[in-house]
């Protein structure tokens, strides 16, 4: 008798099983909008050119195979917390960091953090939401609370919610900010609608916790795209930040994130450092050395820095281009019955178009669209082969 017969089944990961689901799909002409990654004109994901530059720089030194330090790798965490949070809380050593195994990590390190090591265990998080925050903040030890972050009528933000569940929740509560191009919804707040949940979060004593998984894909600049953790910091609020470089370097297989904690006094900052050095050292030790060296060598060089901000430029523009198109087919040639606004006013990487579970298993099923059920479409993966294909298949699945 197996000790483990006991064990439960745990619910299914949907994106782990349409990749499967696509990797077996013998279809020549299927369409890949599924994860949430950037692909280039031939739908694979897509290697920035200061990636390639920075990796061919890279391959010059030998770095060897040591170990990093517990917190990460010194050129990388710095940098990187100056990209999040800004130079001036960096400079004023009010930041504790500690690089992480992607975003993923970050927000696991962040939520250990506050539950655990704080014992700041009520999470808040608007829904629709990215669905690992759920098991993520379970594991850590936290509870969540969840309110309604989508006005599906309107396609925006259900900022009227958002506020009430701020002035009602308990002072030391957390909650889940997405800074941008938010997952699913594709729905942010304006920068005014930031400055207002600051001044709330800050009067009654609540806990910001960024997700910065999209910094610099919605306006096409890191900075631009950061402004709300500012707004933050400039009242006072001390702020976790959770920073993926997944998206906006392309480094995704390679798990580059960093945990950023901005404290209100300097004096804090070591004690952060340690709990935080702690924590990953008991299960991790420390990160992968290779995605933060190109970091580090991009942000260490003025030439590969502007061309990263031209990279991001890129990319944000082309998102642009595809989103107008995809307006133009389904309003103009295919005549799509239905309102498609919001896939031009959306930003970053989705649209979240508003099909049905129904639709989306049709588009899956029947048209070989690979999509999650929630009719989130990632734009990334429609290019000019198939974007056509994809309009039509989509007018298909509305109108019937
Ligand atoms: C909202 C959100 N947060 C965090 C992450 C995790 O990013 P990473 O792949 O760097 O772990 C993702 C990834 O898709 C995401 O969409």
């Amino acid at each position: 008798m197996s000790k483990f017969s006991h064990l439960e089944l745990q619910p299914a990961d949907e994106f782990n099983d349409l990749r499967i689901k696509l990797a077996n799909d013998s279809d020549p002409n299927k369409i890949d909008v599924s994860a949430g990654v950037y692909r280039g004109e031939d739908g694979d994901s897509f290697t920035l050119p200061v990636v390639r530059k920075a990796k061919h720089l890279y391959h010059e030194e030998n770095y060897g195979h040591d170990y990093t330090f517990c917190l990460g790798l010194p050129e990388f965490v710095q940098n990187a917390a100056k990209v999040a949070v800004g130079e001036t809380a960096v400079s004023k050593k009010l930041v504790a960091s500690c690089q992480t195994i992607g975003g993923t990590g970050a927000c696991h390190l962040g939520a250990l953090f506050l539950s655990q090591s704080s014992g700041y265990k009520n999470f808040y998080l608007g829904i629709p939401a990215w669905p690992n925050y759920f098991p993520l903040i379970k594991q850590a030890g936290g509870t969540v609370t969840t309110y309604s972050y989508y006005d599906t009528d309107n396609k925006c933000v259900d900022f009227d919610a958002m506020v009430t569940q701020l002035n009602t929740a308990p002072a030391k509560s957390v909650f889940i900010l997405q800074l941008c191009c938010h997952n699913p919804t594709a729905a942010d707040l304006t920068i005014e609608q930031w400055s207002q949940v600051a001044e709330i979060m800050k009067k009654r004593d609540l806990i910001p916790f960024f997700d910065a998984a999209y910094q610099g894909f919605a306006s096409g600049s890191t900075e631009t795209d950061g402004l709300p953790i500012q707004k933050f910091i400039e009242l006072g609020c001390e702020v976790i930040v959770c920073q993926s470089f997944s998206k906006n370097l392309g480094l995704y297989g390679e798990r580059l994130g960093c945990l950023h904690v901005v404290v209100s006094d300097a004096s804090n900052t070591p004690l952060v450092s340690d709990q935080l050095r702690y924590l990953f050292r008991a299960e991790c030790s420390s990160s992968p050395a290779y995605g933060a060296r190109l970091m580090a060598l991009i942000t260490k060089s003025d030439e590969l820095f502007a061309q990263w901000k031209k990279d991001l430029q890129d990319v944000s523009v082309r998102l642009r281009t595809i989103r107008d198109t995809v307006y133009k087919l389904i309003t103009e040639k295919y005549k799509t019955p239905g309102t498609w606004e919001h896939v031009k006013t959306q930003r970053g990487l989705f649209w979240y178009s508003g099909l049905t579970e129904a639709q989306s298993k049709k588009l899956l099923e029947e048209y070989h669209v690979f999509l999650p059920k929630n009719g989130r479409v990632n734009v990334a993966g429609l290019n000019d082969n198939n974007i056509d294909a994809f309009c039509a298949a989509f007018d298909a699945v509305v109108r019937n």
